[in-house]
């Protein structure tokens, strides 16, 4: 079976992904520099996987700790999760966030070029819809010019992928354009565990639900939606993960540039998450309206019918099963990963 560098692949998406990767009978090889992510998820993996995957501690900015990678594996495609994600950190560091999400992805595509490694699986983001014209968003849908730093890299790593594709059409490029990932894996044993407090909606409401946190703020009940606040595509990370697996067998037999939404395709507003969550946990979750949060959309989800159509994919988890796993792994990790 196929061997797969998964760069980012102790973080939140990718820990999720290499799982469903060894149930699919491929061989993943995370790589990793822990700036995001803690070791003790490697042995939460090992524990669901009843085996340990290979790991490299080392940066996507330099070439030789990738090259070696590739030195010792024959690497038939690579599922490039590593980067960094805060909105608000990147409008501070901007040059930090073009260093490792560009730059870092340049490198990472040189070594593959020169190692003639030509399957490459890119996280992207609905962000690069920007402000959408109309909803649901399908994938032609125009890509605009980011509102923050991090957004930006990620247009940009689509279209340096793009123009490497079409200059070495032997490429295999896919874009992978997720929602808003939420949830956990069902054993509880791994989740997302940001650093700080979180700026995403649903970390916020499980550190709420378990007291980590006081009360939920809901930025604006002024939205021109049913209920006020803004809408979302909620997709549950397992769901997200399997989405990889299923764009990685379309990514190996396919040359060319292939983009797909990974979302549900329906629209939540913060309010149908509140109560959702609410459910979840038996009693009324705190929350409160605050003002309106810079740079938010009103209203964004996917059409999600390309992914149907060409990789057979569907999200099937509902968002009781979101709020359920999420919390599941809150309650079971109130300080998340502790080493
Ligand atoms: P994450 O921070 O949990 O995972 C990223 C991983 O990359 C971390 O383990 C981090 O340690 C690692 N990393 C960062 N810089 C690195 C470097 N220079 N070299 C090697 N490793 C490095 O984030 P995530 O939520 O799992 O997101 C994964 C990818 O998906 C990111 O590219 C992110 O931008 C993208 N994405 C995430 C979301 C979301 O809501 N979580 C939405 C759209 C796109
Ligand atoms: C945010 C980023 C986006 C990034 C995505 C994934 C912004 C403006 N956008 O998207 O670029 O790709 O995360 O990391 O930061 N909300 C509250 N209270 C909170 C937190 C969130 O009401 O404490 C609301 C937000 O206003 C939004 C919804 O919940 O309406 C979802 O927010 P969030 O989880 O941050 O995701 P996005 O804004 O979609």
């Amino acid at each position: 079976m196929a061997t797969i560098l998964v760069t980012g692949g102790a973080g939140y998406i990718g820990s999720h992904t290499v799982i469903e990767l060894v149930k699919a009978g491929y061989e993943p090889i995370i790589f990793d520099n822990f700036s995001n992510a803690k070791p003790a998820v490697l042995a939460r993996i090992k524990q669901i996987c009843g085996r340990s995957v290979p790991f490299y501690a080392g940066d996507i900015r330099v070439y030789e700790q990738l090259a070696q990678v590739f030195k010792n594996h024959k690497i038939d495609g690579v599922i490039h999760f590593a980067g960094l994600k805060a909105v608000g950190e990147s409008v501070k560091k901007p040059l930090e966030y073009y260093d490792v999400n560009v730059n870092g992805s340049r490198v990472l595509l040189q070594v593959m070029s020169d190692f003639g490694c030509k399957n490459f699986i890119f996280s992207s983001s609905a962000t690069v819809y920007g402000e959408p014209d109309a909803v649901p968003l399908t994938e032609d849908s125009p890509v605009k010019r980011a509102n923050c730093p991090y957004g930006q890299t990620k247009v940009d790593v689509e279209y340096m992928a793009q123009e490497l594709q079409i200059a070495h059409p032997e490429f295999s490029i896919t874009l992978l354009r997720y929602f808003n990932p939420v949830g956990a894996h069902e054993s509880g044993l791994i989740g997302e565990d940001p650093r700080g407090i979180p700026n995403n909606l649903m970390p916020y409401l499980t550190q709420v639900a378990v007291g980590r946190l006081e009360c939920l703020s809901i930025f604006g009940n002024d939205y021109p939606t049913p209920d006020g606040t803004c809408i979302r595509d909620y997709i549950h990370v397992v769901d997200l993960a399997v989405g990889h697996v299923a764009a990685l067998k379309h990514c190996l037999d396919n040359a060319g540039v292939h983009i797909y939404n990974l979302g549900t395709g329906n629209g939540y507003s913060v309010l149908d998450m509140v109560k959702a969550f609410s459910k979840a946990i038996g009693r009324e979750l705190p929350h409160k309206f605050a003002p309106r949060r810079a740079g938010d959309v009103v209203s964004c989800y996917a059409d999600p019918a390309k992914a149907k159509n060409e990789l057979g994919w569907v999200a099937t988890h509902t968002l009781d099963d979101m709020t359920r796993d999420a919390y599941n792994w809150q309650k079971n990790n109130p300080n998340g990963y502790e080493d």
